[in-house]
């Protein structure tokens, strides 16, 4: 049995699959849309979630497949005092494998040690977001074609944005990647991820201003200010707005640039932005849901066969 917490859990080669996957079953939903008749998937969300907890309910739905779940802890049974370890021990009686987000790092991995099913880190705190850096490298190669020779500026929130800690982590592992982090003094990324880069040689600048490095970019990957990860409200609202993307800003990119963001936004990136067709946030939404069904059919070992459409299970 197998547990996503990290997106470095799958090797380059199983992440490959994984995205051949995904785009066959963009290509051919009907193929796949009896392969997980019979399972659930249990969405255990502890923290808020627009895109990911509907995203794999979707893609659960998409699969034939059914859900249940919760999506606060106030209407779960830790409102009354039960630990995770206990939880997910109960919840592995009802489903055959869940989707978990928890505000604490480390509580899906407590989960996954207790669990008689597969478990997937659905973000903790301001830890690792695998599943939507399984999104951003679906996204990536779907529109580029390729996962490495890429110079990206990761901006905003880089010290508590766990979607730009996770994507640094697994872009890492590619060939030609150089990343320039865009962000103000008090939210630049942790001094373990840059240590990461350093100890392999990995190319990197910090920089504080976002036009001046516009020109040089081939992705750009924006990322809202984390309020829930602040102390203060004051730090908050001081920096919220420190960068605004905007039509003027995107006259100083290439043509080619394409435009990331795991959303939700809040001002990071005006809205008259949306019609560019090098905009592709709400694209990736879209791969979001393929490369979920893609990773609840490989945890589950569920292979669809290629003629006849029938489901082949591997376990
Ligand atoms: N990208 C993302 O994690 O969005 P949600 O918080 O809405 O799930």
């Amino acid at each position: 049995m197998r547990h996503l917490m990290s997106p470095l859990d799958f090797s380059v080669e199983e992440l490959d699959q994984l995205f051949d996957l995904a785009n066959d079953i963009e290509a051919n939903m009907e193929k796949y849309s009896r392969a997980c008749h019979g399972k659930k998937l249990a969405t255990c969300f502890y923290e808020p979630s627009t895109r990911t907890r509907l995203s794999f309910e979707s893609a659960m739905l998409g699969l034939g497949g059914s859900v249940i779940g919760f999506s606060e802890a106030s209407s779960s049974s830790a409102s009354k005092g039960e630990s995770v370890s206990d939880t997910i021990r109960v919840i592995s009686c009802f489903a055959d494998i869940c989707a978990m987000r928890h505000p604490k790092e480390g509580a899906p991995k407590v989960a996954a040690e207790r669990s008689s099913i597969p478990v997937i880190n659905a973000g903790d705190g301001g830890h690792q977001h695998p599943t939507q850096t399984l999104t951003d490298l679906l996204t990536i190669r779907s529109l580029k074609g390729r996962l490495h020779h890429f110079t990206i500026g990761l901006c905003g929130d880089l010290k508590f944005g766990r979607t730009v800690h996770s994507l640094i982590n697994a872009l890492a592992r590619y060939e030609g990647i150089k990343f320039i982090f865009i962000s103000p003094r008090e939210l630049m990324v942790p001094d373990y991820v840059t240590d990461m880069l350093k100890e392999r040689n990995i190319p990197y600048e910090e920089v504080i201003r976002l036009e001046s490095i516009m020109p040089q970019l081939d992705l750009l990957y924006m990322t809202r200010v984390q309020r829930e990860r602040f102390f203060n409200e004051e730090d908050y609202v001081r920096l919220k707005d420190f960068y605004i993307l905007d039509k003027a800003k995107m006259k100083l990119a290439g043509p080619d640039m394409l435009v990331l963001h795991p959303l939700p936004r809040v001002n990071e990136i005006s809205v008259e932005v949306d019609d560019d067709p090098r905009a592709v946030y709400f694209k990736q939404v879209q791969y979001g849901v393929y490369v979920r069904m893609a990773l609840i059919l490989t945890l589950l070992n569920i292979r669809v066969d290629e003629r006849e459409g029938e489901k082949i299970c591997l376990t």
